[in-house]
């Protein structure tokens, strides 16, 4: 257990990106109802995903972990979870098909609600207001009121990813992800996407082997792991006042765990040294994420790396990058050199939205989906060269048909921006794009194990 710690010695370090509440004691009062509420996930569960993460980490398996910027309290619906699991449900089974390795599947899903903001203020034809941080803080409308943070948006923040999460395990365990069920996952207007033809081939093949071996004996009643699969949740933790109301010392083994999410992560602007955020992390036994950008320097990074992870456990720490399609091959490679060399057990992961947002010239923030690939060939080459495991992808995606990234299969222009961009912060991937970078991946995964094989012989 991490020494001087407690759940809130993070207190007395320095925080930013919180909100100030006006109203202080309803704060307390909602602190002390959500430490009252069950947890929403398990110990033990989270141990099983740092389990499958330290695999990861040795270089067998692949993290795919991804979901919307921002959910919101507006787009609360089962159709919308449903098909952002079904997109990567299909991604993961390409992931597994293509590269013959477990992938680990995890979810920016039931808990991603507050935002960091690069301004304090938004300014909207002369008026300035509260920029807005995320439904759990305060209101996207601009309006003075909305824009008061209140306590009680913690609340619904809480009950909507208990239900998300409830629906999750539902979909997971309860056959909808029976292997057997490969086709249905498509989205009908995936159609149009020349990547549905190619899942559609694939999927027929895997229909194929199942074919095959029920014939042999082994079927989705016989062998449970054809039946359903492991899914996790993450979110960034960041609005610390929850957090820490969510925080349980597990019965089990007297740990104290962040209750929830299976995975948290430390955002870019918020892992500096001294954080509030890092102290409140470091004494959690959740699997943790933390984002790399430029600013980082690898001695930054080791240090970070000893007070987070002082025991080396391998599935604690997943290093997820995000440097932009011109920066990743200069700006990584020494990062890796130099927790390759201190010994450092971590997943590195590779984030190819944050680095790649541009204003269109619609106005609307973009990402264009070349840049995109090209900053995972970027992050994979870099793994390549350095002899390292190029281990997962960080991405926000959505299930919905929506045009918020510019390129891809089904081309999606700066014009065709405006017709169904819908997000509450950063733009998405949709259905048919995250489907093309699982191809992507697929290859450049079976590309690395061409060169591990290689260099072994
Ligand atoms: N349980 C295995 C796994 O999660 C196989 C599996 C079942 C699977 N349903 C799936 C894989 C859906 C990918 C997608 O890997
Ligand atoms: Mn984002």
């Amino acid at each position: 257990m991490a020494t001087n710690w407690n759940p809130e010695s993070w207190k007395s370090h320095e925080a930013k990106h919180l909100p100030v509440y006006p109203d202080a004691a309803k704060l307390a009062e909602v602190e002390g109802t959500l430490s009252n509420f069950p947890p929403l996930v398990f110990a033990g569960e989270a141990r099983a995903l740092k389990a499958d993460l330290a695999e990861v980490a040795a270089g067998k398996g692949f993290l795919l972990q991804g979901g919307d910027c921002a959910e919101s309290f507006a787009e609360f619906h089962p159709n919308t979870i449903r098909d952002t699991f079904r997109v990567l449900l299909q991604m993961a089974v390409v992931l597994t098909f293509a590269s013959k390795q477990p992938v680990v599947k995890v979810g920016r899903m039931a808990g991603q609600f507050a935002k960091p903001r690069s301004s304090p203020v938004e300014v909207v034809d002369g008026v300035e207001l509260p920029s807005y941080l995320g439904d759990n803080i305060n209101g996207i409308e601009f309006t003075p009121e909305q824009r008061i943070p209140d306590p009680d948006r913690m609340l619904k923040a809480y009950s909507q990813s208990a239900a998300t999460l409830n629906l999750l395990r539902a979909f997971s365990s309860g056959g909808y992800a029976n292997l057997r069920q490969v086709h249905k996952w498509t989205l009908d207007f995936m159609g149009r996407s020349p990547w549905a033809d190619k899942f559609s081939e694939m999927a027929d093949r895997i229909g194929e082997a199942l074919d095959f071996m029920e014939a042999c004996g082994v079927n989705p009643s016989s062998v449970p792991q054809l039946q359903g699969t492991s899914f996790y949740t993450s979110h960034e933790a960041l609005l610390l006042p929850y957090e820490q109301a969510m925080t349980r010392q597990d019965s089990l083994t007297g740990d104290w765990y962040d209750c929830s999410a299976h995975m948290l992560w430390i955002g870019d602007r918020t892992r500096f040294e001294g954080s509030a955020h890092v102290e409140f992390l470091r004494g959690v036994g959740n699997p943790l994420g933390m984002k790399c950008g430029p600013s980082l320097t690898p001695d930054v990074l080791l240090r970070t790396l000893d007070l987070l992870n002082p025991a080396r456990e391998a599935g604690r720490i997943t290093l997820i990058s995000r440097f932009g399609h011109d920066k990743v091959e200069a700006g990584l490679a020494p990062l890796v050199r130099a927790v390759a060399r201190e010994g450092h057990p971590v997943v590195w992961s590779c984030d190819p939205m944050h680095g790649n947002v541009i204003k269109s010239d619609s106005g609307y923030k973009t990402r264009p989906f070349d840049r995109i690939l090209a900053e995972v060939r970027g992050f994979f080459a870099v793994h390549r060269a350095e002899g390292t495991h190029a281990g997962g992808i960080h991405i926000e995606m959505t299930g919905k048909d929506v045009t918020e990234c510019i390129g891809g299969g089904v081309a999606i222009t700066d014009e065709a921006l405006a017709d169904r961009y819908h997000t509450h912060c950063d733009p998405r991937l949709n259905a048919a794009q995250s489907l093309e970078l699982a191809f992507l991946l697929a290859e450049e995964l079976n590309r690395e194990a061409a060169v591990r094989t290689r260099r072994a012989a």
